[in-house]
C-alpha cells in the first residue's frame, strides 16, 4: 500500500520518478505526487487520481533537477484529494516527505506541534512528520539527525523518503514495518518501496531492516539504527528478476499475462525439486532436520487473502496425505488472539509479497512465543523472506495484477512438494510419492489446455455479465477454490459473490437463489462428486441457473447445467491447480466486459502494508 520512489544522481530525476511510480502503481492509485529540486527551490506537484493524471499535470518547465521523491497513495488518514496526496511539507514548504504506513501517535504529536506554532494543511498523519523534522532542524544542522530524532518520537509504521531545500543532494529514508529498499546505481542511488520500481535502472539493492535510517547521495549511501545511530551492516544483493519480467508483454492486462504464465510458473516452482525415481521432493530451505520433521504433530498456516486460500488448500492436502492436523489462520485475527502452539507445531506464513502487515505481525508474534516460523514467499529480500527461519520460495516472478493468480498456483505447488517431502519421511510409500509427483509434473500442460478455452469462457462470461450476485460452491479440495473464485470475481468485476462449502448451501445461501442469482459449482469427478451433484439438482429445482466446472470425461453434468467448463483429470489432491484456472479467466472476462480496471480494482492495493 502506497509506493515510494526517490532518486539522487546525475540524470534527470522526474522521468525516473514518474516511471518508478508507474511500476509501483499496484501499491495504491488514488493520488500521486512528486517533488524535485529545481534551480532555486523544490517544486512539488500532487494530484488526486492515477499517475497519468499527475504526469499530464506537470508543466513543460517542471524542474529537470537530479534529485527528488515521489509517491502513489492508498488513502488511510484523509480522503484522496490533491491536498492529502503526498509529498507533505513543513510550515515553510522546505522539507518534503513521502510516507507509507500509519503514524499512530499523530494526534498527540499534532497537538504538541500546534502548540509550538506549526500550522497544518491536511488531515494526514504524514504531515506531522514534516513539521516534527522542521522542529528538530531548529537545533540540528544535519537533516539525517533531524529525521532520526523526529522518528524517535514516533510510534507506528513507516517507510519514508525526506528531502530538504537546505540540504540539496541528499535524501533521507527510514523504515519501520513498511517496505523500503535502496537501489545502487553508477553515480546514482535510489530508494523505493519494492524492486519493481528499480528494475530498469539497477538490480543491485540493499534491504534495510526495521528501525533503520538511510542517507543516499549521488556517490554513497549509509544505513544506521534510528535509535542508537550505530552503523548497520548492509549487504548489497543482486535481484534475480529482470525488467522485462515486470512488463505486460503484449497482453492487455497484467492479470491476463499472469494467468497465462501459470504453466511456466508451476514448472519453475517445482524445477529441480523432484527426485522422480524416489517419488521424493527436495526443499533445501526448510531448515528442519529429518528428525525434527518426524516430531511435527501439528501444522499451523497463517496468511491473508488469496494466500490464505492457498493455505486452506494446503490444509486439505496435508491432512489427507500426511494425517497431520493443520490449522489455517487468518493473520489479522491470529495476531490478536491467544496463540496456542504446541512444542511440535510447525508454523508457516504464506505471502506473495512477503510484506503483508498482518502476516508479518503474526510471524513476529509466533517468534515472540519462541517458535520457529517457515515462510512461503515470492519475493526474495522481503520482510517475510528475511524474518522467517526457513521456507520455500515459489519463484513465480513479479506479480503485478492486484488480484493474485500465478502466486496462488505456485503456493499450492510448493505445498504439494512439502507434503510429499514430509510424507516420504513418514509413512508415504514410494508409489504414492511417485503418483503425486508424476501428476504434478503433468499439471502445466493440463493448464495450457484450459487456457486454450479462454474464448469459450469469454462467451460464457457474456451471458453472465449483467448479474449482480453469484454463489460459488465446492466440496473438499474444491471448497477453497469456490472461496478463491468468489474472491476473484468480487475483487475485479465488483459482482457480489459468496463462496460456500456446497454442503452448507441448505443452511442459508439457497434462500438467495432465484432466476437472477446464478450458482457456480466446482464439481470434478472425485470422491465428493455425487454429493455435489445432489446440491446442483437442488438449485435446479429452484430455477437457479448453474455454471459448472467439471471433468472432461463427465458426460452427465453438462446436460444438467446451463453452462459447463471442462478441465482435464488429475489426482484429487491436485484438482485445485486445474479448477481454479477457469474461475480466474471467468472473473477476468467478466471484469473486462463490465469495463472494470482489471489490474487496479477500486479501493484495493496489492501489498497491504497497513493492518
Ligand atoms: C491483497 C492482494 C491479494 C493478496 C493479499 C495477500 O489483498 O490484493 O491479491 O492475496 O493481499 O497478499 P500477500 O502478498 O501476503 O500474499
Amino acid at each position: 500500500m502506497c509506493g515510494i520512489v526517490a532518486y539522487v544522481g546525475e540524470k534527470k530525476a522526474t522521468p525516473i520518478l514518474i516511471d518508478g511510480l508507474k511500476r509501483l502503481e499496484y501499491r495504491g492509485y488514488d493520488s500521486a505526487g512528486i517533488a524535485v529540486f529545481g534551480k532555486e527551490k523544490i517544486e512539488c506537484e500532487k494530484k488526486k487520481g492515477r499517475i497519468r493524471v499527475l504526469e499530464d499535470s506537470l508543466s513543460v518547465d517542471y524542474p529537470e533537477g537530479n534529485a527528488g521523491i515521489a509517491h502513489t497513495r492508498w488513502a488511510t488518514h484523509g480522503a484522496p484529494s490533491d491536498l492529502n496526496a503526498h509529498p507533505h511539507w513543513d510550515c515553510n514548504k522546505k522539507i518534503l516527505i513521502v510516507h507509507n504506513g500509519i503514524i499512530e501517535n499523530y494526534i498527540d504529536l499534532r497537538k504538541k506541534l500546534k502548540k509550538a506554532g506549526h500550522a497544518f494543511n491536511t488531515e494526514t498523519d504524514t504531515e506531522i512528520l514534516a513539521h516534527l523534522i522542521e522542529e528538530h532542524l531548529k537545533n540540528e544542522k544535519s537533516l539525517f539527525e533531524a529525521v532520526r530524532k523526529a522518528l524517535n518520537e514516533v510510534h507506528g509504521t513507516y517507510g519514508i523518503a525526506v528531502m530538504s531545500e537546505e540540504h540539496p543532494g541528499e535524501i533521507i529514508g527510514a523504515k519501520n514495518g513498511s517496505p523500503l529498499i535502496i537501489g545502487i546505481g553508477d553515480d546514482e542511488h535510489f530508494i523505493a518501496s519494492d524492486v519493481s520500481a528499480l528494475l530498469p535502472y539497477t538490480r543491485r539493492v540493499v534491504y534495510p531492516r526495521d528501525g533503520e535510517i538511510i542517507r543516499i547521495t549521488k556517490d554513497a549511501f549509509e544505513v544506521r539504527s534510528i535509535k542508537s545511530k550505530e552503523e548497520a551492516t548492509s549487504k548489497v544483493e543482486k535481484v534475480e528478476w529482470s525488467s522485462d519480467m515486470a512488463t505486460k508483454k503484449g497482453y492487455p492486462h497484467f492479470m491476463l499475462k499472469e494467468i497465462f504464465e501459470q504453466p511456466l510458473v508451476i514448472r519453475n516452482a517445482i524445477a529441480g525439486r523432484i527426485i522422480p525415481e524416489e517419488g521424493l521432493a527436495h526443499l533445501g530451505g526448510l531448515n528442519y532436520t529429518v528428525k525434527e520433521l518426524l516430531q511435527v504433530d501439528r501444522i499451523m498456516i497463517c496468511a491473508m487473502g488469496t494466500a490464505y486460500y492457498a493455505g486452506l488448500v494446503g490444509k486439505y492436502m496435508i491432512e489427507e496425505l500426511l494425517g497431520i492436523p493443520v490449522d489455517i489462520e487468518n493473520a489479522s485475527e491470529f495476531r490478536y488472539k491467544r496463540i496456542i502452539l504446541g512444542k511440535n507445531t510447525m508454523s508457516f506464513v504464506i505471502s506473495q509479497s512477503g510484506e503483508t502487515a498482518d502476516t508479518i505481525a503474526a510471524l513476529r508474534e509466533i517468534k515472540r512465543k519462541g517458535h520457529r516460523v517457515l515462510g512461503v514467499s515470492n519475493v526474495a529480500g522481503s520482510t517475510i523472506a528475511r524474518d522467517t527461519d526457513g521456507g520455500i520460495f515459489v519463484h513465480a516472478g513479479p506479480e503485478i495484477g492486484v488480484a493474485s493468480t500465478k502466486a496462488f498456483v505456485a503456493q499450492i505447488a510448493v505445498l504439494v512438494l512439502f507434503a510429499v517431502k514430509m510424507g516420504r519421511h513418514r509413512d508415504m510409500t514410494v508409489e504414492q510419492g511417485k503418483e503425486i509427483t508424476e501428476a504434478l509434473v503433468k499439471i502445466p500442460a493440463q493448464i495450457e489446455s484450459i487456457l486454450e478455452k479462454s474464448d469459450e469462457i469469454k462467451k460464457i462470461a457474456e451471458k453472465y455479465k449483467d448479474v449482480e450476485d453469484f454463489l460459488y460452491m465446492g466440496r473438499k479440495f474444491n471448497f477453497p477454490i469456490a472461496l478463491e473464485g468468489a474472491l476473484k470475481l468480487k475483487e475485479i468485476s465488483y459482482i457480489h459473490a459468496e463462496g460456500y462449502p456446497a454442503g452448507e448451501m441448505k443452511h442459508g445461501p439457497i434462500a438467495l437463489i432465484d432466476k437472477t442469482f446464478p450458482a457456480l459449482f466446482v464439481a470434478p469427478k472425485d470422491s465428493v462428486y455425487d454429493k455435489t451433484i445432489n446440491n446442483i439438482q437442488e438449485i435446479k429445482a429452484r430455477e437457479g441457473d448453474v455454471l459448472a466446472i467439471g471433468s472432461e470425461s463427465d458426460t452427465e453434468l453438462p446436460k444438467m447445467v446451463e453452462d459447463f467448463i471442462a478441465v482435464p483429470e488429475t489426482i484429487e489432491v491436485l484438482e485445485p491447480l486445474l479448477t481454479v484456472i477457469p474461475l480466474q479467466l471467468l472473473s477476468y472476462h467478466l471484469a473486462v466486459l463490465r469495463e472494470c480496471d482489471v489490474d487496479k480494482p477500486r479501493n484495493l492495493a496489492k501489498s497491504v502494508t497497513v493492518e
